[in-house]
């Protein structure tokens, strides 16, 4: 890879745009980000502004190819994103129609439950590797199409995208694709094939017209129009942030799994060339699509995690800063009885319901605020045992877990989840693994590397955890939990 030039990286995040400049020996050059605003319309609606995530998205980029040296320096652009969110917009004024519904967002959980109540679920997952959940972009796509006039009215005027769709068409004046992992993550587009399944776009209620078409995960997609950086730059890299991040932490092998801390806590697990059907409730998805072959992953995907952490500074006040969390839990030597369930947008794996709501249980005068942050801290790992439970009796139990973005920066956490888990946890001295894997894939795109393993340099070292919880107290911290969740006793 020439040592002259640099990969682009735009990471949509949920709760921010960043933009990152990597060198060509994978050092992180430059960021520069920006807050996106969260709406929270009423109970369980979560949305955001397509408009200002692109002007956003588009400042940031603008400073960074500047910072680069000019579009010239640039050998490709890798976008990763918040996934299953979905933008509407007009094909003509290239305009959003409505607010993006975000992936958090729970208001189409009846017309899911309808579904499944109808006994759709076992062909949905059988075909997409999903459970039926308001999670997923098609019941959102559906629900725009029938409560915004303005959308049904465009007729083949209309197109829905997930993040990264949205802003490769504005790159490049309309160009409308979407990445295999994206894709995967709609409950339209089968596991197995290379567009999206009639049926299931019949079931929820979307037409295909508005559909973009399904592109592998690297490759020569399209050229950002000339103005807008000085000249254009090519789009080579593209992939769901979780998908990335397995990439960016370099689980490349069947069988490695990593855990990303961000707003939520998404588990993948690289599960090779053959799709997976869990059993015990966990996703089948794509992983990426290099050089025609699918790689596959299985995923536990938490709602809430960074969130919660947020949630308690920003909502309640109750800290000063997201590290406050981290010496307010080193600052008793328990959570005093505290559970905390953190379903602020309900539950997602392994337990998938839609409804459950947060609770604080097992408060008596003695506890206070530390009490509280520690509760919501363990409560991450909680999750995670539940879901490690799950992996193993699907035949895909972790050997290692890698542990990566921001909220992983906790110590105390890091060390909690290797306990709770009783498994070797590592971490990259570079956390932000999400836009290393896009990285990695506009690398490869731009025929930098030709595959995964020539671009194992990008992956950074570790630090490493290992458990040091005995039987009895990781036990009650279990049976605590279990009693909060409402989960019977082992
Ligand atoms: O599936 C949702 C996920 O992609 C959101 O990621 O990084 O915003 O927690 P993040």
């Amino acid at each position: 890879m020439s040592d002259d030039l640099c990969i682009l990286v735009l990471d949509e995040g949920t709760t921010s745009t960043r933009v990152i400049l990597y060198s060509a020996a994978g050092d992180v050059l430059a960021i520069a980000q920006e807050e996106l605003t969260q709406y929270y319309p009423s109970p369980g609606l979560v949305e955001h502004d397509a408009a200002e995530i692109w002007e956003r998205t588009l400042r940031c980029a603008r400073a960074m190819v500047e910072r680069a040296g000019g579009p010239s320096r640039i050998a490709g652009i890798g976008v990763t994103n918040q996934r299953e969110t979905v933008v509407a917009w007009d094909r003509q004024s290239g305009d959003p129609v409505t607010r993006a519904i975000v992936w958090q967002d729970r208001r189409t959980d009846e017309q899911c439950r309808a579904l499944r109540d109808a006994g759709h679920e076992a062909a949905i997952q059988k075909t997409t590797g999903l459970l039926l959940d308001p999670y997923f972009s098609a019941s959102k796509m559906a629900w725009i199409l029938r409560n915004v006039p303005e959308a049904a009215a465009l007729g083949d005027r209309l197109a829905f995208g997930t993040v990264e769709s949205w802003l490769v068409w504005k790159l490049t004046g309309g160009l409308h694709i979407s990445d295999v992992s994206n894709a995967s993550r709609t409950s339209l587009f089968p596991l197995v094939g290379s567009t999206w399944d009639d049926g299931l776009c019949d079931l929820f209620g979307v037409p295909r017209s508005a559909l973009p078409e399904v592109v592998p995960s690297a490759g020569a997609f399209g050229r950002t129009l000339p103005d807008m950086f000085g000249a254009p730059i090519a789009i080579t890299g593209l992939a769901g942030d979780q998908q990335a991040a397995t990439i960016g932490q370099g689980c490349f092998a069947k069988g490695e799994a990593k855990a990303t801390l961000g707003t939520g806590a998404f588990i993948l697990s690289n599960m090779g060339i053959t799709p997976p059907l869990s059993t015990h409730r966990l996703l089948g998805t794509v992983l990426c699509e290099l050089d025609g072959v699918r790689t596959y992953a299985l995923e536990g995907s938490v709602f809430a995690a960074g969130s919660v952490i947020k949630w308690l500074r920003d909502s309640l006040g109750m800290l000063s800063s997201s590290a406050e969390s981290e010496t307010l839990a080193r600052s008793v030597p328990d959570s005093a009885g505290v559970v905390f369930v953190p379903a602020l947008s309900g539950l997602g794996a392994p337990y998938w319901q839609p409804e459950a709501r947060a609770s604080v249980t097992g408060l008596t005068f003695a506890a206070s605020r530390a009490h509280i942050a520690r509760a919501a801290l363990e409560s991450i790992a909680h999750v995670f045992h539940d879901l490690a439970r799950a992996y193993a009796a699907d035949g895909a139990g972790w050997e290692v877990l890698r542990l990566d973005g921001g909220m992983s920066a906790n110590d105390w956490l890091a060390q909690d989840i290797a306990n709770v888990l009783g498994l070797r946890c590592e971490r990259p001295t570079d956390v932000e693994t999400t836009a290393r894997g896009a990285a990695i894939l506009a690398a490869i795109g731009a025929d930098l590397f030709p595959d995964l393993n020539a671009a194992r340099s990008f992956v950074s070292r570790t630090d490493v955890f290992e458990p040091r919880m005995g039987e009895v107290e990781r036990g009650e911290r279990l049976v605590a939990w279990r009693a909060a969740i409402g989960m019977p006793r082992d």
